[in-house]
């Protein structure tokens, strides 16, 4: 399993110590989400803060992006040195363009579906994509409850990427915890996206290494 731990839920008043402890864990990525109020009803942070970051984690940057026209941002994310830039499907009306945009950048492609987005809508686009993030909350927030459904969605999303021979990754974000990241695996999802599970935890980096011990 694929591990990407959410910067939203560190401590932004102790950030170094808190990259210091993914660095030193079995994590994979580093999950960044920036929020624009627009998109979502909320503002996180932006490429200030991400530029700091980039120069102290020792791991590649998965930057999700939950903002209106990230088509803007191609070059700005790229020049963090991220791995890979996630856009919402629900924010790109030209998506093929922005994905072929990404990857000229020299990023892996992902895209996000909102909880209500169903997963037919890739049917076209699947085989372009680098990795598809199927967001198990309404995005905005840190801390909400896993939307039930979010297993059911995630099979259908891996019957997609098998019928189509696509390689696409499945990452999984938000309420993702000890009792629903075994239900992902079973699915099928690659990777899984965990803030408040982590840093909120007594011993952050044990609940990394439960979540990297899950298997498909
Ligand atoms: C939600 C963000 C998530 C969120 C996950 O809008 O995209 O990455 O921070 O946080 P938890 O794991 O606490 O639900
Ligand atoms: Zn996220």
């Amino acid at each position: 399993m694929i591990v990407s731990p959410s910067l939203l839920s560190a401590d932004f008043a102790h950030l170094s110590r808190d990259i210091e402890m993914l660095n030193r864990s079995s994590c994979d990525w580093f999950h960044l989400d920036v929020m624009d109020g627009v998109f979502v009803p909320n503002i996180s942070f932006g490429f200030p803060v991400m530029k700091a970051i980039a120069q102290y984690a020792g791991k590649p940057l998965d930057v999700h992006l939950m903002i209106v026209e990230p088509q803007k941002f191609v070059g700005e994310v790229a020049a963090l040195g991220a791995k890979i830039m996630n856009v919402h499907y629900e924010a790109c009306t030209h998506l093929h363009r922005v994905i072929s945009q990404i990857h000229d950048a020299g990023m892996m492609a992902g895209v996000t579906l909102n909880p209500a987005t169903p997963v037919s809508v890739l049917e076209d686009i699947i085989c372009d994509v680098d990795l598809v993030l199927l967001m198990s909350v309404n995005p905005g927030f840190g801390g909400q409850k896993f939307i039930d459904a979010t297993p059911e969605k995630c099979r259908r999303l891996r019957e997609l990427i098998q019928r189509k021979g696509a390689k696409a990754l499945i990452q999984i974000d938000g309420g993702v915890n000890r009792t629903t990241a075994p239900l992902l695996a079973d699915v099928g999802a690659d990777c899984l996206v965990a803030g408040n599970a982590i840093f909120k935890a007594d011993n952050p980096q044990e609940e990394i290494s439960f979540l990297k011990s899950l298997s498909q």
